[in-house]
């Protein structure tokens, strides 16, 4: 009978913390739907001109008080996208709309209206603080560019493909940074199949169309390789079974070892999960030339001699890392300060461009000496935020106590009330203008690497803690599910995860 009773008191904290979550969940999606009602912005207020809406703009969104500025965002995509979770919508473990979060969504919940203009910024001239935006969408009417004059600005239009002008690169491989690109990988992947499957097709063309090259051994390569070996045991061999032996996944890197970001032994840990789940790795391997069918590249042999190479593919995926975007190469030779600026804006640590006023930069267009990480943009983007809100108050308080002084001035009877209230905004004045500067806190790393495994170099009790396998694949995704955006970006991956596990991914091509 006490088995029973505990077997009770279980089943009664299970059936409570179920209908305690289920309640919270609709509770969050209620508030979501109703937002409060917005007022509008005073136009007296400093115009604060934010450009981007990824890691690092939205972070400082968020934080921001929208209600002490008059706040413009211009981006050309309308959504914030959740970057870690888009090597899994290349093969359809996520659906991309999953881990995508309408920015019209996000602006709507803030206190005072905020302006959005989906437009690139195409160039910033920092003497009449002024920015040009440009409407590149497929619609257009018949303003199309316009200029928007800013008090403040901040730039944060992360970065874009790296190719070292490799030839060939930009015209024959998919990169892996927007919800386009995985578009394009899905359906691609699923050419390749369907093409290799096609009614006579020769042995070398199967092998050709079934060989999926990635260059760059970085954590987007990784993820992505992993990904897609996945897709093709749990998928592809049961349902193109005829061609399966024939799949071959190739991750290029130019160093002498993938993740080199990472400790040692997760080096170590991936590179032997790899190997027992079959993806090549090629070390030590400098791709010079794409072409339509082939990558060629120069191998460094153990001797030191060089010897070239010629890899047909039938997917390339290009993952070598960041360069630095027009706009912000066409900033940066406006500025004298930055001349020797080559991998972004230098800024200082409150994250204000090197010689410039009221401008500043986040994630990763910005150089302040961390690596460009979505960890990184979004802590840039909260300092930011609390900085603006400070920056914000001190004003109100400095008017407040020039307004109290002259009132004291005119109405002597009121005096020590006034002074009274002097006293306590100076006070507040001090700890407000007291900000520290920017200060990086590094949580960790973490990358999925197939098979239901992932590594992860956390910080622990002060120390470094480097894990790799299943239960760190468990970790894993409760953490990225954590971080996702909103309840409804948690609730779609979880429903994803749980659809692909039960149904297959879907091997439809759009
Ligand atoms: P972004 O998030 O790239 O946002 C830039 C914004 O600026 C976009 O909205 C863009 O549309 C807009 N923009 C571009 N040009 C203009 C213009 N001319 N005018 C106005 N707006 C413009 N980091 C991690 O820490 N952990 C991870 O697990 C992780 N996984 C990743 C997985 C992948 C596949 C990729 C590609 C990256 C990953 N990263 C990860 C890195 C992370 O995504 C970036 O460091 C982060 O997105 C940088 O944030 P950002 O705000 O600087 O730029
Ligand atoms: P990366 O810069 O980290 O890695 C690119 C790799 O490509 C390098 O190792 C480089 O040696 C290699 N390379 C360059 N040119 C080459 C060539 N011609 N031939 C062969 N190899 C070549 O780039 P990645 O992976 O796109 O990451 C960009 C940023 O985003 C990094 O800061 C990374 O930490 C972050 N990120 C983090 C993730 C995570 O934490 N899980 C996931 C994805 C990205």
């Amino acid at each position: 009978s006490r088995l029973r009773r505990t077997f009770r008191w279980a089943w009664r904290i299970t059936y409570l913390s179920v209908v305690g979550l289920v309640g919270y969940t609709c509770y969050i999606v209620y508030q979501d739907r109703h937002p409060e009602p917005q007022f509008e912005p005073d136009p007296t207020k400093k115009t604060l001109v934010i450009l981007g809406t990824g890691w690092g703009s939205v972070a400082l969104l968020k934080k921001l008080d929208t209600e002490n500025y008059n706040v413009v965002v211009v981006s050309p995509r309308n959504y914030f996208l959740f970057t870690p979770l888009l090597p899994s919508c290349t093969t359809g473990t996520i659906e991309h709309r999953s881990i995508m979060e309408p920015v019209r969504t996000i602006l709507r919940h803030k206190k005072a209206a905020v302006k959005f203009y989906e437009a690139e910024a195409s160039s910033i001239d920092p003497d009449r603080k002024v920015i040009k935006i440009v409407d590149n969408s497929e619609i257009q009417g018949a303003t199309s560019e316009t200029e928007i004059p800013y008090d403040m600005l901040v730039i944060g239009v992360g970065a874009e493909n790296a190719t070292f002008g490799i030839p060939g690169v930009r015209e024959h491989s998919c990169f892996l940074k927007e919800i386009g690109d995985a578009q394009r990988i899905r359906k691609k992947i699923m050419d390749c199949v369907e093409t290799a499957a096609f009614k006579g097709q020769t042995s070398d063309e199967i092998d050709r169309l079934m060989h999926m090259v990635v260059v760059g051994g970085g954590p987007t390569g990784v993820e992505f390789a992993g990904e897609l070996q996945d897709f093709f045991e749990e998928d592809i061999k049961k349902l193109v079974p005829e061609i399966s032996p024939r799949f071959k996944v190739t991750l290029i890197e130019a160093l002498p070892n993938v993740l080199p970001s990472f400790s040692k032994q997760l080096i170590d840990y991936t590179e032997n999960t790899f190997r027992e789940e079959k993806i090549d790795i090629k070390t030590k391997t400098m791709v010079k030339r794409v072409t339509d069918t082939t990558v060629e590249a120069e191998v460094s042999r153990p001797d030191g001699g060089k010897e070239r190479v010629v890899i047909p593919y039938g997917l390339l995926v290009w993952a070598t890392g960041n360069a630095v975007r027009p706009i912000v190469k066409d900033l940066i030779t406006k500025i004298p300060a930055q001349k020797d600026s080559r991998r972004g804006l230098a800024v200082n640590e409150y994250l204000v461009v090197q010689g410039t006023r009221d401008i500043w930069a986040i994630g990763d267009c910005a150089v302040a000496g961390y690596a460009p990480t979505a960890q990184v943009a979004s802590q840039e983007g909260n300092f930011l935020g609390r900085l603006f809100n400070n920056m914000a108050k001190t004003e109100n308080h400095e008017s407040r106590i020039r307004e109290l002084s002259s009132k004291m001035n005119l109405q002597a009877g009121n005096s020590a009330e006034a002074a009274h209230e002097i006293e306590s905004l100076e006070k507040q004045l001090r700890r407000i203008k007291d900000i520290k500067p920017f200060r990086y806190s590094h949580q960790g790393s973490l990358a999925y690497i197939g098979s239901e495994k992932a590594v992860a170099d956390v910080s622990w009790w002060n120390g470094n803690l480097a894990t790799g396998g299943s239960l760190t694949y468990l970790f894993w995704r409760s953490a990225y599910l954590s971080m996702c955006f909103s309840t409804r970006n948690r609730v779609l991956v979880i429903l994803d995860w749980l659809k692909s596990k039960a149904f297959g991914r879907d091997v439809s091509r759009e």
